[in-house]
């Protein structure tokens, strides 16, 4: 009998080690030390075969042996809850929460999205242009040839004496027309836009420009109010009040100029109007003979109107900005507050 405790021992032990986690580790429990049907139990119950003057010394050893096989199961036990327990050590639990950061789009981006679903209603598609465009199409087919005056209204980043970082999404009207040629056309042409100028408060180096379109038969001046009307009211709330200019663009003829009663004074004159009352929201005018031509189309049969708008001096005036500098610093302070 003394044997078959040493036995137990033994193999109770080794199956210990296998236990490796606390459900296991309780079927160790009932498989030995189970009151009912657990192996030590099993052993005292034969102690009735042991010859009586055996007995002291087999349940005193049957005794050292359960307290010996508890002591272990409490040991494993402490051991398999360990690595908890030091994790637990190096987390402050009563420390707050730190807040989790969402990005945002970008405020170019909302304003962006805001003009596309405005003008979408009104009928007009999203085309894009590349950014890096030709002499050719940024000037000469908008009608300013080589030593046209007019080329010194956009300062220009050459990247070689034929090619240019686009100054105005201008030349997209002819990559369009050339596209749609002879069918109606109405766009609207976004993105960026370079020009070599000194950096301040008001202007950008590189900045967006949405260009529109529209050519067709009998589309009149009428139709390009209407549409800058539409828009401002739809922008910026239904009382708006907009005004035209007399203006000069080498591809737009009459060109204007489109001003809209100042959000912030009402017109009263304030800071951001310049106390004039109106603030201006885009260059526009009809498409000039000679582009419709370049375009490939008839002037005597079609005419259309085209505008340029900047998002991020629409975005200026809906927020109160007064730092064009502020969109492309890369502030998220600045620009966490959008969206
Ligand atoms: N391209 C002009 C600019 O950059 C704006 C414009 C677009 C004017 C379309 C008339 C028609 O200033």
């Amino acid at each position: 009998m003394l044997e078959k405790a040493e036995e137990l021992k033994k193999t109770a032990l080794d199956d210990l080690q296998g236990a490796a986690n606390p459900a296991e580790l309780n079927e160790w429990r009932v498989k030995y030390l189970g009151r009912k049907a657990g192996a030590l139990t099993q052993l005292l119950r034969g102690i009735s075969q042991v010859p009586v003057e055996e007995r002291a010394a087999f349940g005193q050893a049957a005794n050292e042996l359960k307290n010996l096989l508890q002591a272990a199961y409490e040991a494993r036990e402490e051991e398999l809850s360990r690595p908890a327990v030091e994790m637990l050590k190096t987390i402050d639990v009563t420390l707050p929460g730190r807040p989790v950061s969402l990005g945002r789009l970008h405020l170019t981006t909302q304003t962006l999205r805001e003009m596309y679903g405005i003008f979408a209603q009104m009928g007009f598609q999203v085309e894009e242009w590349p950014e890096v465009e030709t002499d050719y199409l940024n000037f000469e087919l908008l009608n300013m040839p080589p030593d046209h005056p007019a080329r010194d209204m956009w300062d220009t980043f050459y990247v070689n004496p034929r090619v240019v970082l686009r100054t105005h999404t201008s030349p997209g009207q002819i990559r369009s027309m050339r596209r749609h040629c002879p069918d109606p056309i109405r766009v609207i042409l976004p993105g960026k836009c370079y020009r070599y100028e000194a950096v301040t408060a008001r202007s950008e180096f590189m900045f967006y420009q949405v260009e529109g379109l529209a050519v067709g038969r009998r589309i009149t001046l009428a139709d390009l109010k209407g549409t800058m009307i539409d828009f401002a009211r739809q922008m910026f709330g239904a009382d708006r009040q907009v005004r035209f200019r007399c203006s000069y663009f080498p591809f737009t003829e009459p060109s204007v100029e489109v001003d809209m009663d100042c959000i912030i004074c009402r017109g009263e004159g304030c800071r951001v109007c310049k106390h004039t009352g109106w603030v201006e929201i885009c260059g526009a005018g009809m498409v000039h003979p000679q582009v419709l031509t370049n375009g490939g189309y008839d002037p005597d049969v079609y005419s259309g109107f085209a505008f340029g708008m900047g998002p991020e001096r629409i975005a200026m005036i809906k927020h109160n900005i007064d730092d064009i500098r502020l969109f492309y610093s890369n502030d998220v302070r600045f620009l966490g507050q959008f969206g």
